[in-house]
């Protein structure tokens, strides 16, 4: 009985491997032939120029740029679609990103390489904007969410890591409030700059490292600033100390999270101005 029950288990597990394989192998094989197709097309009409051939290869490799980039963004679409059977996200995703480059190589070759005047410009920056912060977030998503497991000791969203930073501050504030003014002092002038240290937030992420990997090391480096205190303060000042590298790891979480949900504002917001201003180009060389 058990036989037969893996098999089928370990056939829906392969099968679905093989077929996303196979999925991103064709449309490997789509977008390099399409590749292929739109260079050929560009650079043979270039080596025989006539005005005629120039003007319509301009416009349709236009048409042809605007086309694949409108259903590149057909996957906003499908992830406001929340039920099934318009096809798995992954399947979207994939295709987003194949009609996506392809786009930007029709749009290359409809420019000819030239930015035109100032609307053309900055359509074209923002086009390239696009496809820049598409590519940037791509990296993102695969790079950020392993570094972000790495370094935390418990998931947390990002309110909550806004709670605990906010707990952490009251903490190491409401230290320094109640002892002396070299305590004060020493809080202020060693463990404050800390909470904000980008050298630090970035061995964070360098080194894969959980606060409590890093404490040991920072609690010694901490050392000389308790020179000025008496003994019972000692204590306390390590209390702050704490506090102060829990804050600076809390801001290296909040940045990470942070940089995974706005990337994708920023591709969003570069798409919808790209399309305003294509709207106004198409508008002014079909009717000017
Ligand atoms: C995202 C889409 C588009 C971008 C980024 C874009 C960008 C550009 C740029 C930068 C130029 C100036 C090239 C130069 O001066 O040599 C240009 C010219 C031109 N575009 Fe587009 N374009 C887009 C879509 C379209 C579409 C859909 C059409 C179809 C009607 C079109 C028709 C033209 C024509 C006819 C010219 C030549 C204008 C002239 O020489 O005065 N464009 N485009
Ligand atoms: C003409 C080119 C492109 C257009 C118009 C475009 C537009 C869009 C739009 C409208 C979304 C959906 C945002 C949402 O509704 O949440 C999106 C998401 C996305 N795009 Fe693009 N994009 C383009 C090119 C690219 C390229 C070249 C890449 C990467 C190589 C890319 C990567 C992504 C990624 C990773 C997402 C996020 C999907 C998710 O939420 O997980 N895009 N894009």
């Amino acid at each position: 009985m058990k036989g037969p029950k893996w098999a089928g288990l370990r056939a829906r597990v392969s099968t679905s491997g093989l077929l996303a394989g196979s999925a991103e192998r064709v449309w490997q094989m789509f977008a390099g032939l399409s590749l292929v197709a739109l260079s050929w097309w560009y650079f043979t009409a270039h080596r025989l120029p006539s005005p005629d051939r120039y003007h319509s290869l301009v416009t349709s490799l236009g048409w042809i740029g605007v086309a694949l980039a409108v259903l590149a963004a057909t996957l906003s679409i499908r992830k406001r679609l929340s039920y099934q059977g318009v096809g798995k996200l992954s399947a979207w995703m994939r295709a987003h990103i194949y009609l996506g480059v392809l786009a930007a190589f029709a749009i290359l070759y409809h420019t000819g390489f030239h930015a035109g005047g100032l609307l053309t410009s900055l359509l074209m920056a923002f086009f390239l904007l696009t496809i820049t912060s598409g590519l940037l977030g791509l990296w993102i998503a695969r790079k950020v969410p392993p570094l972000l497991t790495a370094v935390e000791e418990n998931p947390a969203i990002l309110e909550e890591l806004l709670v605990i930073r906010a707990d952490c501050l009251r903490g190491m504030f409401e230290l320094a409030a109640a002892g002396s003014p070299n305590f004060r002092v020493a809080v202020d002038q060693h463990l404050s700059k800390e909470t904000i240290s980008w050298p630090r937030m970035l061995r964070f992420f360098r080194r894969r490292s959980t606060l409590a990997e890093e404490l040991p090391a920072f609690l010694k480096e901490q050392e000389q600033a308790t020179n000025s205190l008496t003994e019972s303060e000692r204590g306390n000042f390590q209390r702050a100390a704490e506090y102060a590298l829990r804050i600076n790891k809390m801001n290296a979480e909040l940045l990470l999270q942070r940089v995974l949900r706005r990337w994708l504002t920023l591709h969003m917001v570069t798409t919808v101005a790209m399309f305003g201003l294509a709207a106004v180009h198409i508008v002014s060389v079909l009717y000017y």
